[in-house]
C-alpha cells in the first residue's frame, strides 16, 4: 500500500469524484486495501457517495471484497442506510453473480459429491439438533419459529403438500397441524429415514414418505398445492435445479417456499442472493415476496456450542412466499 493509495481511500471517503477519477485514470489499483483493511469502495459506501461507488465499480473495484471484520462495501452502505450506494452495489453484485453462475454452469460438470458424502455418513440426533459427522448442524431447534411460518405459507391453500428434507421434522409437524389433504415427504438420509419410521411418521394416514434423493425421485412426484424445500449439503445451484421443476410440480394456484439460508453470515451477500433467487424464479413465471421475521431472540451464544459453523448470523430471516405470477394468489397466508 502506497501513500497515493491512502489518498485514493481518502478521496473516496470524502466523495471527491474528480480526484478519484484522476487517480483511477493514473492507474491506481482500486482493489487495494488500506491500513485499516478497507478498500476505496468501502470508504465511498460507508459515507454514501453513490457516484464514487459507481465510478469505482466501473473501474473494476470488487463489490465482494471483505474487511477484517467480514464486512463488504454493501454492508457499510446498509449499516449507514445509504440507499443509492446500496442500489449501485446491489446491481453490481447481482450482475456479477448471475454471470458467475452462467460461467460455472458452462465450464464445470455438475458435482453432487458433497451431498453424496453427507448421505453416506452418520447423522446424529441429540438435544435440539441433528448433526453430521463433522459436527455441522444439519438442523437445529432454534429454527422452529421459522419452520412454523414456512408451513403456514405452503399450507395456506390446503390440499396436497410436498416437503423435501425431513431433518428434525419441525416443518412436517407444523404442516400436520393444518387441514390439508395429503402430505408427501422426501428424505434421503438412512438415519433420518429410520428415525421417521421409529417415531411413527410411516403410519400417519395422510403421509407418504419417499426415501431417496429428490433428484432421483422426481419422476415419482405428482402436482402439489404447497411445496417446501430444505435440504442439506447442497449448493445454490442444486436449489436452482429444483426450481426448474416447479412449473411441473406446483399447481397453478399453489404456494412454494424454501429455507432461505443463503449466505447467512453476511447481510449484504444475503440480500444479493435474495434478489438473484427472486429474478431466477421470475424467469419461471413465479413471483416471490419475502416475509420478515426478526430472529435475534431465537439465537443465543449457547445455541452454537459444539457446532462447526454458525450458519446463521443475521438479525432478520426472510421467509420466501412464492406463487405463479399470473394467479390471484398472493393475499392472505393465514386463512387456513
Ligand atoms: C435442514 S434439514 C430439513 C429440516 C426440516 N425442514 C425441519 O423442519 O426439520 C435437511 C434434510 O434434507 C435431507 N437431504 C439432504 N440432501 C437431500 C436430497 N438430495 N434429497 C432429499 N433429502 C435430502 C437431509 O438428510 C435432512 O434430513
Amino acid at each position: 500500500m502506497t501513500e497515493t493509495h491512502e489518498e485514493l481511500c481518502k478521496a473516496a471517503s470524502e466523495g471527491s469524484e474528480l480526484e478519484v477519477k484522476q487517480m483511477v485514470q493514473a492507474g491506481l489499483d482500486v482493489s487495494e486495501f488500506d491500513s485499516h483493511g478497507m478498500t476505496p469502495l468501502m470508504h465511498a459506501a460507508k459515507n454514501g457517495h453513490a457516484s464514487v461507488v459507481s465510478l469505482l465499480l466501473e473501474a473494476g473495484a470488487p463489490w465482494n471484497a471483505l474487511d477484517p471484520s467480514g464486512r463488504c462495501a454493501g454492508d457499510y452502505a446498509l449499516e449507514n442506510e445509504h440507499q443509492d450506494a446500496i442500489d449501485a452495489l446491489l446491481n453490481a453484485g447481482i450482475r456479477a453473480e448471475l454471470i458467475f453462475g452462467v460461467v460455472e454452469r458452462q465450464s464445470s460438470k455438475k458435482s453432487d459429491a458433497k451431498n453424496k458424502v453427507y448421505l453416506e455418513e452418520r447423522a446424529e440426533f441429540s438435544e435440539g439438533r441433528l448433526i453430521d459427522e463433522e459436527s455441522n448442524a444439519v438442523m437445529m431447534a432454534w429454527e422452529n419459529p421459522l419452520m412454523a411460518v414456512h408451513a403456514k405459507v405452503v399450507c395456506s391453500g390446503g390440499g396436497d403438500i410436498l416437503n423435501v428434507g425431513f431433518g428434525m421434522g419441525l416443518v412436517d409437524t407444523a404442516i400436520q397441524s393444518y387441514a390439508i389433504a395429503f402430505h408427501t415427504i422426501i428424505e434421503a438420509h438412512p438415519d433420518v429415514y429410520a428415525r421417521m419410521l421409529a417415531t411413527g411418521w410411516g403410519e400417519k394416514p395422510n403421509v407418504r414418505i419417499i426415501f431417496g434423493r429428490w433428484q432421483d425421485v422426481l419422476p415419482q412426484l405428482g402436482t402439489y398445492d404447497g411445496i417446501f424445500f430444505d435440504t442439506f449439503g447442497e449448493y445454490y445451484e442444486d436449489m436452482r435445479e429444483f426450481h426448474e421443476s416447479l412449473p411441473r410440480l406446483l399447481k397453478k394456484d399453489g404456494r412454494y417456499s424454501f429455507f432461505n439460508g443463503m449466505c447467512g453470515d453476511n447481510a449484504f451477500f444475503h440480500l444479493v442472493y435474495c434478489q438473484i433467487v427472486k429474478l431466477e424464479l421470475a424467469g419461471l413465471g413465479i413471483e416471490t415476496e419475502f416475509i420478515s421475521l426478526p430472529v435475534r431472540k431465537c439465537l443465543e451464544e449457547e445455541t452454537w456450542k459444539g457446532i462447526q459453523h454458525k450458519y446463521w448470523q443475521l438479525e432478520t430471516y426472510y421467509v420466501p412466499f412464492c406463487y405463479f405470477a399470473d394467479e390471484e394468489n398472493k393475499g392472505q397466508i393465514g386463512d387456513n
